[in-house]
């Protein structure tokens, strides 16, 4: 955390609207009142027990465990170590007894194909895939990383991945080839599964294209498996390349599933911190996956009829915990939609919900805060009654798109679970349970039962007083948080528990608590910036600009958005003199597409404004909270003096 970040903690406005469970909800909830109160109080007076009886009720274990926590290695806490599981045999084959036909996925692509898989064919799919990556000789503890369209192949590999134990890293098919190319090297994977390509907005993205660029530069890859989803051309490499269908055709039905141990890697995520290249995140397999099914139980309230659809892409967190492992691994169905929300119109959402009888909607602030801007008609149009429970993620929702989600989309019948989680944590950690708690629009609610969550000072003291805000920490450690950062073990120490000499893991994000004991996420404390709920590093986005051959330095900072939340804005100073003119646009331009080459169109700024010099404090640090007015629009307040150029102001603010 920056100095200068310490005191950008503010408090938001008062919202005093309460929303108590529905009646109707409440009576036929999983978690009800008393069962919820016995969570809580057995979390309190005996942690690890309370997390052992859940892993042992949840998981179907090949070994049990006898150890629950073991924290000799403090920070790299284990879980259930010496319990023996299969990821994908606890998603899956646990299910057949009573579920071989119910729908495990029911996919929707794009362009409006449809397709249904029964828990069994899932089954057998995932067994081919299996087989087909041992064919290639990939086995447990090598790395996959999948660059892949939402279709179900994407959860297909996963979980083949899973059975085997390999470790699979998704990249998100946004991502440009440079940021793929970083992972698979960070990663030294062995195999990449990718596809031809796959429809977003009307348009293919070609996948395989960007691969093919980079894989020359990925000397650990020797195999690259390609799905055939969109039918564009692709160019051939024939001793590297395999299409998906010809790897699986000749692979046998049978895929015995290989024992893990509850530690063993089950995927890293690259993610973006406030300092240095995206990092993997490492997670662990048993309490990774208890995470996931008990925040399903516990916050989604799910059941055996349930269509559960989580809008989130694979390439992110959301999309591994409550796309293909969470939902499975509760034995639910769920709903994949592999394109964009205005495709062909705004109410494409809510035509899927109608369609496909969509029950327990999940989604982020951004979608919502898009969707409701295209105006009340487009749900309108459509039968939403199958709904019961709405969630959101990612980013604050701001209490108005909280009540247009509940009026426009949830009828005043839906509860929406706000929940507060990260890469780094799994799985939901703050949310409400949706038939006991009351709802405060703008709030995550209260931590689950076992997660110890609080607000501390910059000393670590508790801020304890209602209302003041501070740093959200986590107190101790949980079955489903990160386990390092691949390969770097030193990075995690830092990055999560350096602040407070190791006593908390540090979020990275700002909250208050009110006086009902309600969390108030402020947002990243650090430079980490929240673009449509996408996770970026203004250093990222800095070291990019900076490779450009005109530019000297550059800052990044966010700015307010209406609908993404934040906006990129970029300060550049040029080698020479500052542009101005046709100059400056052009630049400009050029500028946006060389970030988008190099990380990914999600990380272009929105604004780029020339200066002559950075704004720096004596110790020559770049004066970011001064960036961060200059971009909102908001008049100065910062002690200016030690500007070495004050006239730069002006420059700043774009005259
Ligand atoms: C933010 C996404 C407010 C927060 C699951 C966190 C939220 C970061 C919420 C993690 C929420 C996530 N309310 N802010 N309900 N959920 N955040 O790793 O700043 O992509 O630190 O994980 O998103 O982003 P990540």
């Amino acid at each position: 955390m920056s100095d200068q970040s310490r005191d950008t903690i503010e408090s938001l406005s008062h919202e005093d609207r309460t929303f108590p469970p529905p009646a109707e909800f409440a009576a036929r909830a999983q978690i009800q009142e008393a069962e919820y109160r016995r969570l809580l109080a057995l979390a309190e007076t005996d942690y690890e027990r309370f997390w052992a009886e859940q892993a042992q009720a949840e998981l179907q274990w090949i070994q049990p465990f006898t150890r629950t926590l073991n924290d000799r290695e403090a920070p790299h806490y284990q879980w259930f170590e010496d319990g023996l599981l299969n990821v994908s045999v606890n998603c899956i084959d646990r299910h057949l007894p009573d579920r071989a036909n119910k729908p495990a996925i029911i996919f929707e692509g794009e362009p409006g194909d449809t397709r249904r898989l029964t828990y069994a064919e899932l089954l057998h799919e995932v067994v081919r895939f299996a087989n087909a990556l041992r064919g290639r000789g990939i086995k447990k503890g090598d790395r996959v990383v999948l660059y892949m369209p939402m279709v179900p192949e994407a959860v297909i590999a996963m979980q083949a991945c899973a059975r085997i134990g390999a470790i699979h890293s998704v990249v998100f098919g946004g991502f440009s080839g440079d940021s793929l190319r970083d992972r698979i090297n960070d990663a030294e994977a062995s195999a990449v599964v990718t596809a031809d390509g796959g429809f977003r907005s009307g348009r293919v993205i070609e996948l395989k294209a960007v691969c093919d660029r980079i894989i020359g530069d990925c000397p650990s890859v020797h195999t690259v498996f390609v799905l055939k989803r969109a039918g564009n051309p692709v160019t051939w490499s024939p001793a590297r390349d395999i299409w998906w269908h010809e790897a699986v055709a000749g692979a046998g039905a049978d895929c015995p599933p290989v024992a893990v141990g509850a530690e063993h890697p089950l995927f890293l995520l690259y993610t973006s911190g406030s300092t240095g290249r995206p990092k993997g995140i490492q997670h662990s397999s048993a309490g990774y996956l208890l995470g996931t099914i008990l925040t399903m139980r516990w916050v989604f309230d799910i059941r055996p009829d349930d269509v559960f659809w989580c809008t989130a892409d694979v390439g992110w967190i959301t999309g591994h915990s409550y796309v293909a492992y969470g939902p499975l691994a509760a034995g639910a169905t769920l709903l994949m939609y592999e394109g964009a929300p205005m495709v062909p119109d705004p109410g494409r959402y809510w035509q899927i919900c109608e369609r496909h009888k969509v029950s327990v909607f999940y989604t982020a602030p951004t979608a919502i805060r898009a969707l409701k801007k295209q105006g009340d008609d487009y749900p309108a149009r459509y039968d939403l009654s199958s709904l019961r429970l709405l969630g959101s993620v990612g980013e604050p929702i701001n209490p108005e798109a909280w009540m247009w989600y509940h009026t426009h989309i949830g009828h005043g019948r839906c509860p929406i679970v706000d929940t507060w989680w990260q890469t780094e944590t799994g799985a939901h950690m703050i949310a409400p349970i949706p038939g006991v708690s009351t709802l405060k629009p703008g709030s995550c609610g209260r931590a689950l039962p076992g997660i110890m969550a609080d607000i501390v000072d910059n000393k670590g003291d508790p801020v304890g007083a209602a209302n003041t805000g501070g740093f959200l920490v986590i107190k101790r450690p949980w079955p489903f948080m990160l386990r390092t950062v691949w390969r770097n073990p030193q990075r995690y120490i830092d990055t999560y528990w350096k602040e407070f000499d190791g006593r908390y893991y540090v979020s990275g994000d700002g909250a208050k608590r009110d006086a009902d004991g309600y969390f108030w996420i402020m947002g990243r404390v650090d430079d980490v910036l929240k673009v449509s709920g996408h996770r970026l590093g203004t250093m990222e986005i800095e070291s990019a600009l900076v490779a450009h051959s005109r530019v000297a330095e550059a800052a990044v900072v966010g700015r307010p958005d209406e609908l993404t939340g934040e906006a990129i804005c970029a300060f550049v100073v040029v080698r020479g003199t500052r542009p101005s003119g046709p100059d400056a646009e052009a630049l400009t331009q050029d500028l946006r597409q060389w970030v988008s080459e190099h990380i990914g169109p999600i990380a272009k700024p929105a604004v780029i404004r020339y200066t002559d010099n950075l704004p720096k404090t004596r110790s020559g640090k770049i004066m970011r909270r001064l960036l961060r007015a200059v971009a909102a629009g908001e008049p100065i307040t910062q002690d200016v003096s030690t500007l070495e150029n004050p006239d730069i102001i002006r420059q700043l603010q774009g005259d």
